[in-house]
């Protein structure tokens, strides 16, 4: 039997393997296929101060080995989504890692602040920091694209949390210089850092000739963006083995469908895995994954899933 336990910085989960965030809703949708408490973890979707209610529709659209959506953060706000979603996750045993965000860094705080003095914060094994969202205080940009943003919100949301529950910042692949980025998240005391977030795209209806999404732009995911999110983990954690970046943990997401997948990035540097897309088309893809991975380890004769983490790396 290969052991699958992990340890991200201090949380200690029985395996690597998790929902991806906004693409499992917040867990009961998921829990008629399987039991969510069989994750390493459930990752909710990202969660702001107040309701929305998300950009117009047409919201999603196929590509080909993918899609775009642009969702745009639709949700009930913090105060309903720790009263209901992340009681009943912890009614039902799930260890969650909850994914906030916010407009500018004082909401993300706020959002974290109440998260804490909530009465489930005993099974959040995590927070994730969605600063790959669009800013709406600095005209539609992402956080994740300026190191200053970056630091300027984890350091906030560290702030409002106990030291032992660890902060994850969710990155973007559309940067110019990864490493940056993950560098002002770590000195600003992210314990580790998930990559990646969906890539800027954009697709136009040659009938109407017009865009297919509603917000015309929309993020794009699955299948596609795989290599984007391998070439990402890989040159993070580069930086990290060669002391130009503190060791941390990396969680990977990027068109993860089989176990052979989710072992790609691994061996690039993720020390676990999220499944987002796939979870479309089949509901059990993330409890699938991981069956897939623990059979392919053993058939390699890997005693413990943390002797591949990075394996692809030069020793
Ligand atoms: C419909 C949809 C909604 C998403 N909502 C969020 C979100 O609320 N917060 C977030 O950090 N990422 C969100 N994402 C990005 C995913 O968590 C993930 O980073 C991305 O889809 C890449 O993984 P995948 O190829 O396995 O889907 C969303 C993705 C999709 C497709």
């Amino acid at each position: 039997m290969v052991s699958m336990t992990v340890d991200l910085a201090g949380a200690r989960l029985p395996n690597p393997l998790m929902t991806a965030s906004g693409c499992a809703a917040n867990g009961r949708e998921l829990h008629r296929f399987f039991d969510v408490a069989d994750l390493g973890a459930f990752v909710t979707k990202s969660v702001m101060l107040g309701a929305r209610s998300g950009r117009g529709t047409p919201r999603m659209a196929e590509t080909p080995s993918g899609m775009l959506n642009s969702i745009g953060l639709q949700g009930p706000g913090i105060d309903a989504f720790v009263d209901d979603d992340l009681a009943w996750l912890a009614s039902v045993g799930a260890r969650s890692l909850v994914s906030i965000a916010g407009s500018d860094s004082e909401e993300f705080a706020e959002v974290a602040r109440r998260l804490r003095d909530s009465s489930s914060f005993g099974s959040v094994a995590g927070v994730e920091v969605n600063i790959s969202c669009p800013n709406v205080a600095n005209r539609g940009l992402v956080f994740a694209c300026d190191p200053g943003s970056s630091s300027a919100v984890v350091s906030l949301v560290r702030s409002q949390l106990p030291a032992e529950v660890p902060i994850f910042a969710k990155l973007s692949p559309d940067v110019t210089d990864l490493v940056t980025i993950a560098s002002a998240c770590l000195e600003a005391g992210a314990d580790g850092l998930t990559m990646v977030n969906t890539l800027l795209g954009m697709s136009i209806d040659i009938d109407t000739m017009r865009p297919h999404l509603g917000g015309v732009t929309g993020g794009l995911s699955g299948p596609a963006i795989r290599p984007v999110a391998v070439r990402a983990i890989w040159q993070v954690r580069s930086a990290m083995l060669t002391g130009r970046l503190p060791v941390a943990p990396i969680i990977g997401v990027g068109g993860v469908r089989t176990g052979h997948d989710a072992l790609e990035l691994v061996a690039a540097g993720a020390s676990a895995v999220q499944v987002g897309t796939s979870t479309f088309n089949d509901p059990t893809a993330p409890v699938r994954v991981l069956r897939e991975l623990e059979q392919l380890l053993e058939d390699k004769g890997i005693v413990a899933f943390t002797d591949v983490v990075g394996a692809a790396h030069p020793s």
